[in-house]
């Protein structure tokens, strides 16, 4: 699994809870964090670094669990890497249209990952796939895209709760309850933090949808046969957090969006 920096553990606890037999080599990219301010260009060249990290370590599938880096390298990660490969884009799509009734949702992520428009054509995707085994009239679905990047310090510094921001909630989601949405994609790694105060401002009518349940799904999908026969050295759970950068806020930070603290942390470089 790699990320931007330690938000992709969300991904590794959901991962963790429905594969507990499987080893697990993350990367997080903490030195070059953020990565949902950078151009496309440039995510795909980290993206692809990243993986080769991965690859080096022997592991048999890679997930991709950095939005940002989703919206713009999966393509050229599949076409390059020789295991296969799961972003967080597609199990989110979804995921939101499964919870939608009225045909009208909302995705949330960084400026990379809304200006990719990734989302809304995976969304279009499962939409027409699924409308095509439908009868009858089909109703069209409603997409707002809305890049809402504060939510990422917000949620490093841990001010998840409070007046701060509970009024960025409100400038950035105000205008979506207005559009009528009742389903709203979490579509950065950050966000599940603030799914109590997002909630607040929007009230119940708007389903919150985090994709890291679906995609540990998916792994689990695409690991199929090869989840039953153990890789060589596969010792069973255990996982290894390699960072770019250990900062002082680390340890506190991994435990929050891990649930747990990791015991194997080590700092590596990648892209010398
Ligand atoms: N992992 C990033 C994402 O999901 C978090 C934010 C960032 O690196 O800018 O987009």
């Amino acid at each position: 699994v790699f990320d931007s920096g330690i938000g992709g553990l969300t991904v590794v606890r959901a991962l963790r809870r429905r594969l507990p037999g499987e080893d697990i080599v993350y990367f997080g990219d903490t030195a070059r964090f953020p990565y949902g301010t950078k151009s496309a260009e440039t995510l795909v060249e980290l993206a692809l670094e990243d993986a080769e990290f991965l690859l080096a370590r022997g592991v048999r599938l890679v997930v991709v669990a950095c939005h940002s880096a989703s919206s713009v390298a999966l393509e050229e990660l599949r076409r390059r890497l020789s295991v296969p490969v799961v972003g967080v884009i597609e199990p989110g799509a979804r995921a939101v249209v499964a919870a939608t009734q009225k045909h009208r949702v909302a995705v949330i992520g960084t400026s990379a990952t809304i200006r990719a428009g990734a989302y809304e054509r995976a969304i279009r995707k499962v939409e027409s796939a699924k409308a095509k085994g439908q009868t009858g009239g089909r109703r069209e679905l409603t997409i707002v895209a809305k890049a809402t990047p504060l939510f990422v310090p917000l949620a490093e510094e841990g001010w998840v709760d409070g007046a701060v921001p509970e009024l960025v909630a409100r400038e950035y989601l105000r205008p979506l309850v207005d559009e009528g949405v009742d389903a709203l994609l979490l579509g950065c790694t950050h966000f599940p933090l603030l799914a109590g105060v997002m909630g607040r401002v929007l009230g119940s009518g708007v389903k919150l949808v985090d994709s890291s349940e679906e995609t540990a799904g998916e792994v689990e999908r695409r690991l199929g046969k090869a989840r039953r026969t153990k890789c060589e050295g596969q010792t069973g759970g255990r996982l290894r957090v390699y960072v770019s950068d250990i900062a002082p806020s680390f340890e506190s930070l991994a435990a929050r969006f891990l649930g747990e603290s990791p015991t194997e942390v080590m700092r590596a470089s990648v892209g010398e």
